[in-house]
């Protein structure tokens, strides 16, 4: 089953919250409504949310009354604000919007407005399917990276979970996998939310692959050990010159892989790649609520005093110079990326 698909003139997603404790499918009939299930994470995930988003305005589209095809232009407009400021790091939301948007202005002129809404879910089905697809491809193209035997270190969730199916880095190891490779993957747990112990150990037990959980700060001492051969991650935005912002503490992860030698591979579909920012440092950083720090439990008490602060940003920028290669649909591009990432958009 994809993770956000369109069924019954609804918007469905697996509810990502509540895994692995319960699998649920929940509706949207509202774009707002998918603004806010961007924002609180039922849906999450750099591909995924893209795609919710571009269905969220063919939600926009029936929930308009206007009669005219350029007033529903304009209300598809005030929605894309809505949907696109949900949460500001994973660069794939605005592009799915922007794509959605800029197909439905040049198509608004020679169609009536019923058509038109037709057209922006149309645009939205094909984004949804494009990912799966572009999915696939990068994932023949990553696997070849993987050898027989290999351990790797993954972080977050960046399976069918976080795409609209078959992953990004978790995809790679999958097709490994697939191809009857012997894999075993440690699995950062991904403080705060947990997405690499809640989602991607459930995804590795779908797919019956090896796996351990391991805390965030247990991977320099397994990197120092030498059983570690490769580092597998995904993005949220990956800039012109390479630099990767991805979930947080993936950039102490590459610190700890390069400084034991051990190749790190973002996976990276070029719907992730922004070449309109120079540098890593450009990008938005979300911060999240400090609850999903504090919210934590020892031997069924709060770990933290009553009145502790905490910080919570979402995202880190791991800079280019830690990254090995960064595997998208048309390739791996090498460094120097500035050059390489061009290319591959070019493709
Ligand atoms: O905050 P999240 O869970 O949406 O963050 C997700 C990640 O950081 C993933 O690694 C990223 O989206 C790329 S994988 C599809």
């Amino acid at each position: 089953m994809r993770s956000v698909f369109w069924e019954n003139n609804q918007l469905r997603m697996i509810d990502q919250r509540i895994l692995p404790v319960r699998f649920e499918v929940v509706s949207f009939t509202k774009h707002a409504q998918v603004a806010e299930a961007i924002k609180n994470m039922t849906v999450r995930g750099a591909p995924a949310i893209g795609a919710a988003a571009a269905f969220g305005l063919a939600l926009a589209g029936y929930e308009s009354a206007s009669s005219s095809s350029p007033q529903l232009v304009a209300d598809l407009q005030v929605a894309s604000l809505t949907l696109k400021s949900a949460r500001p790091t994973a660069v794939n939301l605005a592009w799915a919007v922007d794509r959605v948007m800029g197909a439905v202005t040049t198509a608004s002129q020679e169609r009536s407005v019923d058509e038109l809404r037709q057209f922006v879910l149309a645009e939205a089905q094909k984004i949804a399917d494009e990912d799966v697809e572009v999915n696939k491809r990068m994932a023949e193209h990553g696997a070849t990276l993987i050898n027989d035997g290999d351990t790797i270190i993954h972080h977050c969730n960046t399976g069918a979970l976080a795409t609209v199916d078959w992953g990004t880095a978790l995809g790679v190891i999958r097709t490994a996998h697939e191809q009857g490779k012997k894999i075993h993957v440690l699995v950062d747990e991904t403080r705060p939310r947990l997405q690499g112990a809640r989602l991607t150990a459930w995804e590795l037990e779908q797919y019956g692959i090896s796996y351990e959980i391991i805390s965030d700060n247990m991977s320099g001492h397994f990197l120092k050990s030498g059983k570690v051969q490769k580092c597998f991650v995904g993005s949220d935005r990956t800039t012109a010159n390479g630099d990767v912002a991805n979930k947080i503490g993936t950039y102490m992860l590459a610190l700890a892989a390069f400084d034991n030698g051990v190749p790190f591979y973002p996976v990276v579909p070029t719907s992730t790649i922004d070449l309109s920012l120079a540098s890593g440092d450009l990008i938005p950083i979300e911060e999240r609520n400090p609850n999903e720090v504090l919210d934590i439990q020892f031997q069924g008490e709060p770990v933290t005093p009553k009145n502790a602060k905490a910080r919570n940003p979402a995202f880190d920028v791991t800079p280019n110079r830690l990254v090995t290669g960064i595997v998208t649909e048309n390739g791996i591009a090498y460094p120097p990326f500035e050059v390489s990432l061009k290319k591959i958009m070019g493709r």
